[in-house]
């Protein structure tokens, strides 16, 4: 059935994945991408479906009332897939207003625009809400969170998305807004803003720049290739039970100095470093990030037996692949550390 889809933060890094694979893979679909274009959204992201029929873009800010009101309008969505948001936990530590505003308000002005809009009826209407494993809090060394967990965010990013999370639900308890909700692991991949671990340290390493660790660095993360993410927020999209909820990991997890670890042995070799010259030597311990989350880990049973979605590369493959993306692409990251990118390393790691 021809459908016209609202995908919100498509210029960012992964929704650029779910663009491209929806406008790619559905050529009866129409996709609008609403994106206001902060610091984290790059139209370069999009460069090779940009002229694609059936996509469309549209600059504007999801906390805009009267913006996304009209375009609910004009083009009658059908199903939105929700993604726009302020997504760096030191960045909310930072500012944590500006974390309120887009990810609970600019939420809450998609789902009025969607409520009114659907008020007919809400027959094969949907709202899908991308979250973060990050809103259960965070786990000792042991145990998983599933979709029972209970929210205990500790950022003012995690705090901001679980909030979005809640008024999501409300809106389907209350207006009967057919919704779902899938919460996922760290990603990681091509286009991701060097502001984010990996990438970060692939862009030091690159300028010979020190690795900034925070604490001990064993710290647990679980990590999912993007376009794994992108194949099950497709699956979910179209196969996920409405009102539900799905997670989504990478059964993939790893301390932080062990991954850098890796990550500084698959550099050395692609850029033929002796042992000597090894990026390891510019790993250092800094300062911690406050209120920092011991572990992620992901049950993905639920999305792995309702839907039948499995992880398909594995971290070594993953890792191989954004650092050979990241290598063959210094244009694109020379073009995003350009300008805001100097200023807010500055303050977040030279002070
Ligand atoms: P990102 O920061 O790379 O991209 C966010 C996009 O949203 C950017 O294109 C930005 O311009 C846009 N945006 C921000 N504020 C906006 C506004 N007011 N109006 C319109 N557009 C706006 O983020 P990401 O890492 O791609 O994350 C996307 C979504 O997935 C977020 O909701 C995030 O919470 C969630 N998520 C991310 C991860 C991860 O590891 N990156 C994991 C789980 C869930
Ligand atoms: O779990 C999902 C979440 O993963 C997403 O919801 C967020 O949008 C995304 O940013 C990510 O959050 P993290 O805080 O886990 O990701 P980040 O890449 O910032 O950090 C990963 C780990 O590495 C974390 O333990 C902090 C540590 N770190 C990070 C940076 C930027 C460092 O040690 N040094 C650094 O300079």
């Amino acid at each position: 059935m021809k459908k016209t889809i609202l995908i919100s933060g498509g210029a960012g890094f992964i929704g650029s994945h779910v663009v491209r694979r929806f406008v790619n893979k559905y050529p009866d679909y129409h996709i609008y991408n609403i994106d206001v274009l902060t610091y984290a959204g790059n139209l370069e992201n999009l460069k090779d479906v940009e002229d694609y029929e059936n996509y469309t873009f549209l600059r504007g800010d999801i906390t805009d009332e009267n913006f996304v009101k009209t375009i609910f309008n004009e083009y009658k969505f059908s199903s939105v897939i929700h993604l726009a948001a302020e997504s760096h936990v030191d960045r909310s530590i930072a500012d944590p207003l500006a974390f309120a505003k887009t990810n609970i308000l600019g939420t809450m002005v998609l789902l009025n625009a969607a409520k009114q809009c659907w008020n007919n009826s809400m027959e094969n209407k949907l709202f899908y809400h991308i979250s973060t494993d990050e809103v259960y809090g965070t786990l000792d060394s042991t145990g998983l969170f599933t979709e029972k967990t209970p929210y205990d965010p500790n950022s003012p990013y995690s705090a901001s998305k679980a909030s979005s999370d809640h008024f999501v639900r409300a809106y389907g308890e209350t207006y009967k807004l057919p919704f779902i909700i899938s919460n996922c692991s760290n990603n990681y991949g091509s286009y991701q803003f060097p502001e984010k671990l990996i990438p970060l340290f692939i862009n030091n390493i690159l300028n010979n720049q020190s690795l900034p660790v925070y604490g001990d660095g064993n710290y647990t993360r679980d990590w999912l290739y993007v376009t794994d993410h992108a194949d099950a927020i497709d699956l979910v999209f179209h196969k996920g039970k409405v009102n539900d909820t799905y997670n989504i990991g990478g059964f993939n997890e790893w301390k932080n100095i062990d991954l850098v670890r890796l990550l500084c042995r698959i550099m050395d070799e692609k850029l033929n470093k002796s042992e000597e010259k090894s990026s390891k030597k510019l790993i250092t311990f800094v300062k911690d990030r406050p209120g920092h989350d011991l572990r992620y880990a992901i049950d993905a049973s639920k999305v792995q037996k309702e839907l039948g979605w499995n992880p398909s590369v594995t971290f070594e493959e993953g890792l191989e692949k954004t650092i050979d993306w990241y290598l063959g692409n210094k244009e694109w990251l020379e073009h995003v550390i350009s300008g805001e990118y100097q200023t807010y390393y500055e303050k977040q790691y030279n002070n």
